[in-house]
Order: C-alpha cells, then structure tokens, then sequence
C-alpha cells in the first residue's frame, strides 16, 4: 500500500506535499514521486531509494517549476519491483493526465491486453499504470477528468483509491476509492485529498470521507461528490481528533517515533481508561452503540485482526472468557475470511486494528456482518472506515502511531478489549460490582506499572550488549505469556531482521527443541505458568540455548543466564501490558546497535489496504 496526496490552489503545493509525503511515509517508502502541473504540461520527477525515498525526491525536485496543483505518492511495491520506472504518478501516452493509486487493480492485465493492442506505450510493470491509459481514451472523446474517470472506475476490480490531474483543467484534482482509504478536505481557497488525516493537519479545516465508488472534483475552496452513475451526493463531513495535532506527529525530542511512542505507553493507557467509569461505579463505552440487550444476546465472540492487533486479540480471549464467561475465538483476518465461519446474529465479532483500514481485518468484518453478526471495532482512527462501518466502537487513545511496529497502540488495544471484557461482564452479570471495580483499579494503575517498567531501560540495554551478533531467537510463553512471546518475537523479527519465532513453550519439545544449539537464544516469559516454564527454561539450556527470562520483581529465584524483571500485576491477564514493554525495548536495542531504521523496517509498512 501507498501514500498518497494531492493539492489545488496552494501556492506552496511542492512543499505541501512533500510534508504530507513525510507523514505518510509510514504505508509504505520504496520509492517516491510528484507531478505538477506546469501551465499546458505535467511535470513529474521520481526516486527509488528505499528509505530515503522521500528525502531524495525532495533534492531532486530543485528545479520545479511554481505551480499550485500538484500530487504525491509514496510506494510500498505490490505489482512491479520498486524502481523510478514504477514508481508513481504514472501518465498516458500524451503526457496529459498523471495519477497516483495505492491498492491492487486486480484486473489489469486483462485492462492492459486491448490498451497495447490499440497502440498504447505502457512503460511499467504496476498494476496501476493502465488506468492512466484508460482515462486518456475517454479524455480523447471529449470527455472532463471527472467523467472520465467515472467511466474508468466501472471498469476496475480490486481495492484502490486513486487521485489523478490533467494538464487540460490545471486547477482541478479528481479523485476516488474503494475499500482503501481516501479523505477530501478544504482549506481556505485550497483543496486536498489525502491517504490519512496526518497528511494535511495544520493545512485543512474540514474534512469530508468518501464512500466506495464515489468520485470527488477538488478545485481550490471547493468540492463536489459523484457516485459512478454521476449523481451529486452530500459529501459526508468528518471530525478530527483534537489529539491529532502537528505536535502530536513530530519525534519531539526523540531519536525515532518508535522510542517516542514506546515511552507514550503510559499515557496511551491512561488516556484509552479516560470515562469508562460511571459515577455509580459501572462501566461505561460511550462509542459502543449496542445496547446492553443486544450485547447480553450474543453467546460468542470472535476476535480477528493483523500482526500486533492479533496479539492484543489473543489476550482478549483470556479476558473474554475469564470475565465474561463468553466462548471467544481469535483469528487471523486473512483467514477467517475465506473458511466459511459459523457467524449469525448472535455472534459479536470484534475487528481490533490500529488504523481502522487494514484490507484483511475490514472485509473479515464486512463478511461477518453479511452473515447477520454484530460488529464491534477497537481502533485508534475516529472515522477509519471499520470505524464508519462497524456497530460498534471502543477507541483506543493512544494518538498517532508512526512508527511501523507498533508498541503504544498495542498495549492500548490490550487494555481497551479488557474495559469491553468487563462491560461483557457486568452486563452477563458475570462479575459482581466488587470484582469489576478491583479489575479496573487495577487496569488504572498499568500506567504507573508500564512506567516503572520503561524506567528499567539500562537492564534492556545490558542484555542487548550480550545479545548482539546471536541470529536466531526463540520466544516462549504458556498461556497469558505466550502471546507476550509472540509480540516480542514480531518486535524483533520487524525492525532486527532477525531470526525470532514466538511459540507456545509446551510446543518446544515437539519440533522447535532441535533447532536449539548454543548460539540459540532463549527468551522466556515465565509468568502466569512459571513452574512448567522452568522445565522448558531447563530443556534449552541444556541444549546449550543462552536464555534470557522475564520475570516479576517477586520471583526470588529466576532460572536463566540473564534476568529482564517487570512490576508485578496482580491479576494474570493485566500482565502482558507491562511484560511486552521490555520485550520491544530489547527489539529497539537490537535493531539501533544493527543500525536499522526502526521507525521504517524494508519491505513493511504501517497499513497493510491489499490482501
Ligand atoms: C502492519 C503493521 C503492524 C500492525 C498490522 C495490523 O503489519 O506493520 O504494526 O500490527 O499491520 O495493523 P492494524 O492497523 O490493523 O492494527
């Protein structure tokens, strides 16, 4: 997936959307590239230098010339290696239309066959490069950019949003989407589109969300929506998060957003357990929007997610089921989606991401609510599009995540899925008004925890000191921990490019014990099972594994060549909010001494909108 933005009526559109494009970054950084348009012609300069995309771009773009249309992109590459040859904007044959698109035409190659047999010149290998070709055709009849772009639309399949300009109408940007994000916003005689909010803040001041297939004209203080058939629509006005500010998506003093944002946990907490207790003691989820009726009728719950949201999700199993009583299934998005689930209406299911647009999570949930199943989004983005779709919503408060890994998201979405376990329990009745009021003084003193965890960074850092130059890592937990694991395991493996696996401790013995050798390292998260994880410590080491064990303050006798210690919780399925902490510190250690670019790891990105 891409970043992408466009700009009308800016005198500084260059700058504009090279900010943007620094925000944006984090969907993707292969490779960078802008058009303007320069009185009757496009102008357009591209780089390709992984990481420094952006950054390169910019110089090149010295000699640009003044122009106040413009539009940018950023690439994570699907179709086509990442080089200037593929990277965006893409134009026709004449030179006339430039575009930029993040998502997948699927169909493209069938598009492509009937353009190249009528004589068009396509010079990339992107699935995107076909649209421009199509929007030349209809330009050619005689058709505006926004009718041109209706008709091409029709012909699509796949998941896009796309913004394209011509040099025929210089004011005019023109937009659309499907299934991938896109935003249109006004500022004063200025117009924008955008991937993300992030993009424009500090520029615009209203912001407007699109709908699939709908198609928007952007001219400098102005707007029109069109669905495919050219109908005028109202466009659907959306609030920003005041939280959101410019500050808010600066390092502010830190080497990188991922140090940042580890060190915002405690706030991330505290701010997603703000109001979510009513004066008479009882939970309250004022975004929830289902009614304590309809969450008492539902006799399953099935979380599904991607990466660090599918860990959270699995933590919430424990929580579910612990507290409410409820049968709780976790699933990878991905594969939910195409197993033909037993979903009805007495099914929540539970999306949990981050961004509210990660492609796998929203169709899983678009799935879910064709079989009749209620809906339920934890995510961090007020208005995402799972936000917009699903039932129901408990956001988590962590403000923007930049860094690709994510850590203080993370820990928030764990803490959000336990307030929404609890009000599972009160209203089943589960959880009487003592136990529910301990739980959530309880949750409320993980920021403290989570602190006092952070403030231990020197221990982190003196295990990384050991550690480094070992390749290949083993994380293990039981139970609450194994998730832990699991998270520890994807920290590092993201931004270390390091050999990590999480699994299951009990699971060693079955297969993963003969990959343990000295070399090996071992990280085990001992706690809630510590007793059973002490035999596995016992069976790496006596294979030679260097192990390092992650324990509470409380544990008078830690087996293990290194010890990394966190504040103990006194209930288990709090735990893993302050144990992953550690964890991404060691991720973060390793990766800064291999001298990576943690905010911006090879081949990922931060929002995953293609299958
Ligand atoms: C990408 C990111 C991960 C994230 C996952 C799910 O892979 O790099 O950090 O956990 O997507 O994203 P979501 O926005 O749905 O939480």
């Amino acid at each position: 997936m891409c970043g992408i933005i466009g700009v009308t009526g800016d005198t500084a559109a260059l700058e504009t959307i090279f900010d943007g494009l620094r925000r944006l970054e984090y969907r993707g950084y292969d490779s960078a590239g802008v058009a303007l348009v320069d009185g009757g012609a496009i102008w357009r300069e591209r780089a390709a230098d992984g990481t420094h995309s952006v950054e390169d771009l910019a110089v090149a773009v010295a000699a640009a010339p003044r122009s106040a249309t413009g539009i940018g992109h950023t690439r994570w590459a699907t179709h086509g290696a990442p080089s200037v040859q593929n990277a965006h904007p893409h134009v026709d044959c004449t030179g006339r239309v430039a575009l930029v698109h993040n998502g997948i035409i699927e169909n493209h190659a069938e598009l492509a066959a009937p353009l190249l047999a009528r004589g068009h010149v396509l010079s990339s290998e992107t699935d995107t490069e076909v649209l421009a070709h199509l929007l030349e055709e209809e330009l050619a009849r005689g058709a505006g950019l926004a009718e041109a772009m209706r008709s091409t639309l029709g012909q699509l399949r796949g998941a896009f949003s796309v913004v394209a300009l011509t040099s025929e109408d210089p004011t005019l940007i023109v937009a659309a989407r499907r299934a991938v994000p896109l935003l249109a916003a006004l500022g004063e005689a200025r117009g924008f589109v955008a991937s993300d909010v992030s993009a424009l803040l500090g520029r615009a001041d209203r912001y407007f969300a699109l709908d699939d297939d709908q198609v928007v004209e952007v001219r400098p203080g102005s707007l029109r929506v069109t669905t495919l058939a050219g109908d005028e629509v109202d466009p659907t006005v959306v609030g920003v998060d005041p939280s959101w500010d410019v500050v808010a998506a600066q390092k502010g003093g830190f080497d990188d957003f991922m140090s940042k944002e580890i060190h915002e946990q405690p706030r991330a907490i505290a701010d997603t357990l703000l109001d979510r207790r009513a004066n008479d003691g009882s939970i309250v989820l004022d975004e929830l929007h289902l009614s304590p009726d309809e969450l008492r009728a539902v006799d399953k719950v099935v979380v599904v997610a991607c990466g660090s949201s599918f860990h959270a999700g699995m933590v919430a199993k424990y929580a579910i089921e612990r507290w409410a009583r409820l049968p709780t299934e976790v699933e990878i998005a991905s594969e939910l989606r195409y197993r033909e689930p037993v979903l009805h209406e007495r099914t929540l299911v539970v999306g949990v991401s981050q961004s509210g647009e990660t492609l796998d999570t929203l169709e899983a949930l678009r799935e879910a609510r064709r079989s009749g199943a209620r809906t339920l989004v934890v995510s961090n983005v007020v208005h995402s599009t799972m936000a917009r779709e699903a039932d129901g919503i408990v956001y988590t408060r962590a403000g923007p995540e930049v860094s690709v890994a994510s850590t203080k998201c993370h820990v928030a979405q764990i803490v959000a899925l336990e307030v929404l376990a609890l009000a599972l329990a009160q209203w089943r009745g589960t959880m009487g008004p003592s136990a529910l009021a301990s739980t959530l003084d309880e949750l409320h003193r993980l920021p403290a925890a989570v602190g006092e965890a952070l403030g231990r960074a020197k221990e982190v850092e003196d295990v990384v000191d050991v550690l480094v130059g070992a390749r290949d890592y083993f994380f293990l937990g039981r139970n609450l921990g194994y998730p832990v694991a699991l998270e520890g395991a994807l920290k590092l493996k993201e931004i270390s490019y390091l050999r990590a696996e999480g699994y299951p401790a009990g699971e060693l013995k079955h297969g993963p014990l003969a990959l343990v050798e000295p070399g090996t390292v071992v990280v085990a998260v001992l706690d809630p099972l510590r007793d059973k994880m002490r035999s596995n410590v016992a069976e790496a080491a006596a294979r030679g594994a260097t192990v390092v064990v992650l324990t509470t303050d409380d544990d008078t006798d830690p087996p293990g060549d290194h010890v990394l210690r966190v504040p103990a919780v006194r209930d288990p399925v709090l735990a893993p909010v302050v144990e992953v902490v550690p964890l991404q510190l060691l991720a973060y250690g390793l990766a800064r001494r291999l001298g990576n670019d943690v905010d911006r790891p090879r081949n990922l990105a931060k929002t995953v909108t293609v299958e």
